[in-house]
């Protein structure tokens, strides 16, 4: 009887600290060795001039989900999974969307149903909170968090999701107590929606007008007021899809006097321009919020990538397809208002990054790994289970060929888009073989997962959520804190 079910051979493995030559030996879905040399397994898989990477995990990512606009997502927990690990990446961590008026317990109970019967990789939740009351805050939300979703989305921007200041404190301060991380979408939704209004009046329907309205500034000054309110309850929060200069030195400066706050950015702003969504009506494919910026800005989220004020790259793979069911409800005659927001990305996040930046010498593989992987992992309470590869840990695992060369059509993508914003780009580097919990899933072009065989991941208290032990003294005082300072 071998001692391994499989042996991936000859490889060179990369974790988030070192990249060494190493077979891994893995036994019932977990790596059960790593060493040159390792017995004969029941199946041997050539990883010789390979690089064997962790499976990526992606935490932001909107999946058969009703968007903040009431528009329902192009791909299924089916198709989403497919596409993500045919990209590289084994774990996702979607979004339950709570909308006003929705109860807590009816949205995650239908999420998880429609998830189980359909994921082919592993999956976690977060959800968003949108409605805010005594039952979702003192009662539904706690539930929820001790179930193992230990992170949840708000909104400062958008007439159905946003939250004002007051509800974003409520909202701090419930997670504080019951140890779960906020993520923000900090936009000022004044400020876009006083400058999108007289567009419109003005006839300025194009989606270029999406990314002139939501300014620079409207990102900057909706994170640094979300840094001062997390700042007040001493709550971490996490500013997800993180686009400008500004927002990522509000982060940088906060971080630097000891506020936990962490930041994310995502494929768009790396790779793509408001120059793209300046092609008149087929500019929808571009159009996500915040919008993707100018070459500086591009730059500036590498930096930020580099010295940690960006934490993780995640690809908030928000499916539309350009048409009435997506982002052109009215057709030719849809207003940037009104199309949906979101860019697919799930399965050209690992590659994109992998070409343009390892391979470009922008990043090393260590970084590359803890950008894709480790650090989603470790942040969202799922790290060493996931995003590393180390014995022990699930047997998630990416085999890339480091010199493959792809070019990126649509018709290469599995998920339910119908485009891709990526079109053309030259990519080297692909993962050629992919195996969750030790089962292959990929194997080239072939998918081998089944509907359903993804399991839900109970998240555990990660560092992250640890406060910083900073609050103001005044509120530290109060003999209220900790316990229920809550609405
Ligand atoms: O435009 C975007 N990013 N759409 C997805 C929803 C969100 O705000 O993350
Ligand atoms: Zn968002
Ligand atoms: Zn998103």
């Amino acid at each position: 009887m071998p001692e391994f079910d499989l042996v991936i051979r000859g490889g060179d493995v990369a974790t988030e600290t070192a990249t060494f030559p190493s077979d891994v030996g893995v036994r019932d879905g977990r790596i059960a060795a790593l060493a040159p040399g390792l017995t004969k397994g029941e199946r041997e898989v050539d990883a010789r001039g390979k690089l064997v990477l962790p499976g990526g995990v992606d935490s932001h990512c909107h999946i058969e989900q009703l968007s903040s606009m009431g528009v329902m997502c192009a791909d299924d927990f089916h198709s989403a999974t497919v596409s993500a690990a045919f990209g590289g990446t084994t774990t996702v961590i979607p979004f339950c969307a709570q909308h006003r008026g929705d109860s807590l317990v009816e949205v995650l109970k239908d999420y998880s149903s429609r998830a189980a019967a359909k994921a082919v990789i592993d999956y976690g939740f977060h959800l968003i909170i949108a409605n805010p009351d005594e039952q979702t805050l003192a009662t539904d939300l706690p539930a929820a968090i001790a179930s193992g979703i230990r992170s949840f989305k708000i909104f400062m921007t958008y007439d159905r999701m946003r939250l004002h200041d007051e509800q974003i404190l409520d909202v701090m301060a419930a997670a504080r107590r019951h140890g779960a991380l906020v993520m923000v979408h900090a936009e000022n939704h004044g400020m876009i929606s006083w400058l999108a209004g007289r567009m419109v009046k003005q006839g300025n329907v194009l989606p270029r007008y999406h990314a002139i309205c939501h300014t620079r500034g409207s990102e900057a000054e909706a994170i640094q007021r979300v840094i001062a309110l997390a700042e007040l309850v001493d709550c971490p929060i996490l500013v997800v899809h993180v686009s400008t200069p500004e927002g990522i030195e509000q982060i940088r400066r906060a971080r630097a006097r000891g506020v936990k706050v962490f930041g994310e950015t995502c494929p768009q702003y790396l790779f793509l321009t408001a120059k793209d969504i300046d092609i008149g009506m087929q500019g929808a494919m571009f159009c996500c919020s915040p919008p993707p910026r100018d070459e500086a800005a591009q730059e500036a989220c590498w930096q930020g990538l580099k010295d940690g004020a960006l934490h993780v790259y995640s690809s908030d793979h928000a499916p539309y397809r350009m048409d009435a069911s997506g982002k052109l409800p009215k057709g030719e005659k849809t207003t940037f208002k009104e199309m949906a927001n979101g860019v697919p990305g799930l399965e050209l996040r690992l590659p994109l990054l992998f070409s343009f930046g390892y391979k470009t010498g922008r990043l090393t593989l260590q970084e590359f790994v803890n950008l894709t992987a480790t650090r989603h992992a470790q942040t969202y309470g799922l790290y060493p289970q996931k995003g590393t590869i180390a014995v022990g840990s699930d047997a998630d695992l990416a085999i890339w060929d480091p010199e493959k060369r792809v070019r990126v059509t649509a018709e290469l993508l599995h998920d339910a888009t119908g485009y891709t914003p990526y079109a053309g780009r030259e990519l080297t580097g692909w993962p050629v073989s992919v195996f969750s919990r030790g089962e292959q899933v990929v194997d080239g072009g072939n998918f081998l997962g089944k509907p359903g065989r993804g399991r839900f991941l109970q998240r555990v208290p990660s560092d992250a959520l640890q406060p910083a032990g900073r609050c103001i003294p005044e509120i530290s005082q109060l003999k209220t804190w900790n316990t229920p300072l809550s609405p």
